[in-house]
């Protein structure tokens, strides 16, 4: 007798459908559908302007929206961000959001939320050894790599269901790149991510899936190995080339 075969596509625990944001009367998003993996991480692709940072933004409340969010099978429009946080969203914005003036040890502090667990140091610790060697240290003073452990350390404190990491590699030295990507493999193995990245050998490093917005609209979702292994599909959603030993970075440094 031959075995059922095994669930291959549980339901997603993010699933967008729709989501449309209007800002000061204009249309940024016209319908985004989107699902983030129960594991690993789900890149979330496009070319500059395309409503990356708004679609991230109205997932979490950030700006007013229109459509579905289900966080695990549960509608979340029409919560405010503050409730949705507390449901298990960790941000890590595409600014990083680190206090240069306070050390590694406040910057975490300062995440911390009340919970029945308690904040997670173990885990980022854990995941993160350099943040506890270095807790002590002005965050002004560590490097851009070291900051987006601070960033992403914070995500991980509160028992988060999903991280959401907007752009973290952007701007950064080829060398940080890759000590980012590490970064957020790890945090990976512990939570699932939605990473904003506009680095293709990032995304095809950590990303299982992705999803291509282009004018406020999803223009493509499936696997990442998929898409990267198609050069005329990246080229035309992306506007990139790709050759075979594709830098690092797929934009120039910025
Ligand atoms: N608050 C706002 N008011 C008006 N227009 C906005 C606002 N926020 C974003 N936009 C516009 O919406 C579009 C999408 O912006 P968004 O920042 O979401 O793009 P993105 O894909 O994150 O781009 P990038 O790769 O440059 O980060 C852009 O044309 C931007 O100028
Ligand atoms: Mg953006």
């Amino acid at each position: 007798m031959s075995t059922p075969p095994a669930d291959t596509s549980p339901a997603p625990l993010l699933a967008v459908r729709d989501l449309r944001v209007l800002i000061g009367g204009r249309h940024i998003l016209h319908g985004v559908d989107l699902d983030v993996a129960r594991h690993g991480v789900t890149a979330l692709l496009g070319r500059n302007g395309a409503g990356k940072t708004t679609t991230v933004r109205g997932v979490l409340g950030l700006v007013p929206r229109a459509g579905s969010v289900l966080l695990d099978g549960e509608e979340t429009v029409g919560l405010p961000t503050h409730t949705l946080v507390r449901r298990g969203i960790g941000y890590a914005p595409e600014d990083r959001g680190v206090f240069a003036g306070l050390t590694v040890a406040e910057n975490l502090r300062l995440a911390e939320r009340r919970g029945a667990d308690g904040p997670a140091y173990g885990l980022v610790h854990e995941l993160f050894p350099e943040l506890k060697l270095r807790r002590s240290q002005l965050a002004g003073t560590l490097s851009g790599g070291q900051q987006q452990m601070v960033a992403i350390g914070r995500t991980l404190l509160n028992g988060n269901r999903l991280i959401i990491a907007d752009e973290p590699t952007k701007g950064l030295a080829p060398k940080v790149v890759t000590e980012v990507a590490q970064v957020l493999e790890r945090a990976a193995e512990a939570v699932p991510v939605l990473l904003v990245e506009q680095n293709l050998a990032v995304v095809r490093r950590l990303a299982e899936h992705c999803v291509v917005l282009a004018d406020g609209r999803t223009a493509h979702q499936g696997p990442a190995a998929g898409l990267l292994g198609d050069a005329e599909a990246t080229r035309r959603l992306l506007g990139v080339g790709q050759g075979p030993l594709a830098p690092l970075t797929a934009e120039a440094d910025s």
